[in-house]
């Protein structure tokens, strides 16, 4: 599939496209180790969302216990600095079964979804970090932005609804990330434009992934919730931002 066709569905679902000063800022080269470093913790973000929603909707007790285990050496990297590409890539070839539990509305066939995603996130994760080491770009931990808090808050206090909101909102983030990596691709060097373009597939695939989920969980209609966090998505966007990111909004 071409790279047009791989965004078409994500234009669509995005209410608004990246701004153009944004685009102008993640270019100049300064703004590379922020940049680097923000997207790594958004990997590890995005593995643990994939990672909470099934070990919280899903699978069954030890299997949770395994999934956390995977994800603990990555953890320990962002929030102590312990370890290294070595100690990751250990963890980088998981093939344990992830079963569901009983009575569980989410299938098998979800939690593969789930676990291959996780999987994809870690793998990514390690590739950002290979190319800060290569670059010598030290990891400091920063703070987050206030995109994906931005969307969080707006989730209803009841289930299914808080499931249901949390995957709209997951949705956006993986859309978001696929429409920024596109737009930022082609202003940066070789090995970085080929790297963001390598990711689009697998991001476009995600937010595929938790819209369905969503729609499945609901088992009715949902574009109204959709609808409303597509609206504070594209307000966070396209509205000033002092604190540049990854997912910020335009930069003052
Ligand atoms: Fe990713
Ligand atoms: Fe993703």
């Amino acid at each position: 599939m071409s790279t047009e066709n791989l965004l078409a569905p994500i234009k669509s679902f995005l209410k608004c496209e990246t701004p153009q000063a944004w685009i102008d800022k993640a270019k100049q080269s300064e703004n590379l180790p922020v940049l680097l470093t923000d997207h790594l913790i958004c990997e590890l973000k995005a593995a643990q969302t994939a990672m909470w929603l099934i070990r919280n909707y899903a699978v069954d007790k030890s299997s949770g216990q395994v999934l956390l285990e995977w994800l603990q050496p990555y953890e320990k990297y962002i929030y102590r600095k312990e370890g290294d590409l070595e100690t990751l890539s250990q963890k980088l070839k998981f093939s344990k079964a992830i079963l569901p539990k009983s009575n569980s509305l989410i299938g098998q066939d979800v939690i593969d979804k789930m676990v291959l995603l996780i999987k994809e996130e870690l793998h990514h994760f390690y590739q950002v970090l290979e190319i800060m080491n290569a670059r010598n770009i030290p990891y400091d931990n920063i703070t987050a932005g206030r995109y994906a808090k931005g969307m969080m808050t707006n989730i209803r206090t009841h289930e299914p609804a808080i499931l249901i909101d949390k995957l709209i909102c997951g949705a956006y983030i993986e859309a978001r990330s696929c429409e920024r990596f596109a737009k930022i691709a082609p202003h940066l060097d070789d090995e970085l434009n080929k790297f963001y373009v390598s990711l689009l597939r697998s991001e476009a695939r995600h937010f595929q992934d938790y819209l369905s989920l969503a729609e499945l969980i609901a088992g009715e209609d949902i574009s109204d919730r959709i609808q409303f966090f597509g609206e504070i998505e594209a307000q966070l966007i396209s509205t000033p931002d002092e604190d540049f990111k990854f997912h910020s909004g335009v930069p003052i």
